[in-house]
């Protein structure tokens, strides 16, 4: 009976926290003594559970960013459905995918294939300015609402989105990081780092002040404890330039050459399994493969070398963070059960045309529940 009386009050004053940012302190130099595994962990190149690099798994995220639709889907089956690492357990990947244009039956489809589905945001909105300001309240708008519009839409689970990668890898300072803090959001994938590709970051917390170089700034300088920063190691291109996504590579071989892009793709590879082996991301947008058929050959070919090596590992990006937390030798980490998640259906519905009140466009949406009334966008996941 009390609760019921308290439970308003108590979410009232959780809510004006929240928002209230004022109070961040600023993150101190890491104590490696205070910040212990599986919550915290320091900004380093070091490996995780000290473990040598030849005992250490290499893993691989591939990730997609962006609308989910019929004419990708159709690279996304030839070149991912059916592949499988060395211990037999599926080749995972992770799509940051925006809402407008996103066909939810295909979300679903790839959920299905065990395949990570994170957030990139509700509008994915221009100018780059947006993000670097945006307010906490824009933020749990874009991505909290959006982790709602998902699992809604796609009929999979809320807990299974855990991720997400700021539109053009625009950071916001601390404020999407305490967005992610206060909704249980695991990780964020948007930093590039740009020096530390030598010797590069492993995934960190923000208890501590973070060491990283700051590219796309503003950078989260408070201690925020909770969301695990997945830094986006860049490449380096042929005239040693970084590159975040290898969409954005400047100097690269032709497109049209497989192996001379095999190659390229190669010598950043082994930057990281003869390093550390901090995670070595495969970061583009689908159209770079589907337009050069050098790049999807040279890919096709990586993935197939890289299923066959048995200390490396094609996984869905919160599997990197999964195994952060608890690192285990590369022999025990292939003996493991695979990842498993529990199938979901989707009763196909086809809804439109619903217009857009924000530019009086017409959209049609495939979706796996029943049509919502309106458009969903920025304020309105739902379209209730
Ligand atoms: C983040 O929070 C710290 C500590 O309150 C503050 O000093 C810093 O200016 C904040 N960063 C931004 C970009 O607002
Ligand atoms: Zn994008």
């Amino acid at each position: 009976m009390k609760w019921i009386v308290l439970l308003p009050l108590l979410l009232a004053l959780t809510f004006a926290e929240e928002a209230e940012d004022n109070e961040l302190k600023i993150a101190e130099e890491c104590d490696r003594e205070a910040c212990k595994l599986p919550e915290c962990r320091c900004s380093s190149s070091d490996i995780p559970g000290g473990l040598k690099p030849r005992n250490t798994p290499q893993f691989v995220t591939v990730t997609f960013d962006d609308a989910v639709n019929v004419l990708n889907i159709e690279t996304y089956r030839a070149i991912l459905y059916n592949r499988r690492n060395s211990n037999g357990c599926n080749a995972g990947a992770t799509f940051y995918v925006n809402h407008e244009y996103t066909n939810y039956q295909l979300v679903n489809e790839l959920y299905n294939r065990g395949y990570e589905i994170a957030l990139h945001s509700i509008t994915h909105r221009t100018p780059n300015s947006f993000w670097a300001t945006a307010t906490y309240e824009d933020l749990v708008k874009e991505f909290v609402d959006q982790r709602r519009q998902m699992s809604h839409f796609a009929n999979i689970p809320m807990n299974a989105i855990q991720g997400i990668r700021k539109p053009f890898l625009q950071l916001s300072g601390n404020t999407s990081f305490l967005m992610m803090a206060n909704h249980g959001l695991k990780y964020d994938c948007s930093w590039p780092s740009n020096v530390h590709t030598d010797h590069a970051l492993w995934p960190y917390t923000l208890d501590h002040a973070s060491t990283q170089d700051c590219p796309i700034g503003p950078c989260p300088t408070a201690s925020i404890p909770g969301p695990w920063v997945m830094p986006m190691i860049s490449w380096r291109d042929l005239n040693n330039f970084p590159c975040s996504m290898v969409d954005t590579c400047v100097f690269f071989p032709d497109r049209e050459d497989e192996d001379e892009w095999f190659k390229f793709i190669m010598s950043n590879f082994e930057r990281h399994y003869f390093g550390n082996r901090a995670p070595f991301g495969f970061f583009v947008h689908e159209w770079y493969i589907r337009e050069y058929s050098g790049v999807r050959k040279a890919f096709i070919r990586f993935m197939d070398v890289i299923n066959n090596i048995p200390d490396v590992f094609m996984v869905n990006s919160n599997e990197v963070i999964e195994w952060v937390k608890n690192p285990i030798p590369v022999n025990e980490y292939r003996e493991k059960r695979c990842p498993s998640h529990t199938p979901s259906v989707c009763r196909h519905a086809s809804c439109g045309p619903l217009r857009g009140e924000h530019n009086n466009l017409d959209y049609w949406m495939q979706i796996c529940t029943s049509c919502p009334r309106n458009y969903p966008w920025f304020g309105n996941p739902l379209g209730q």
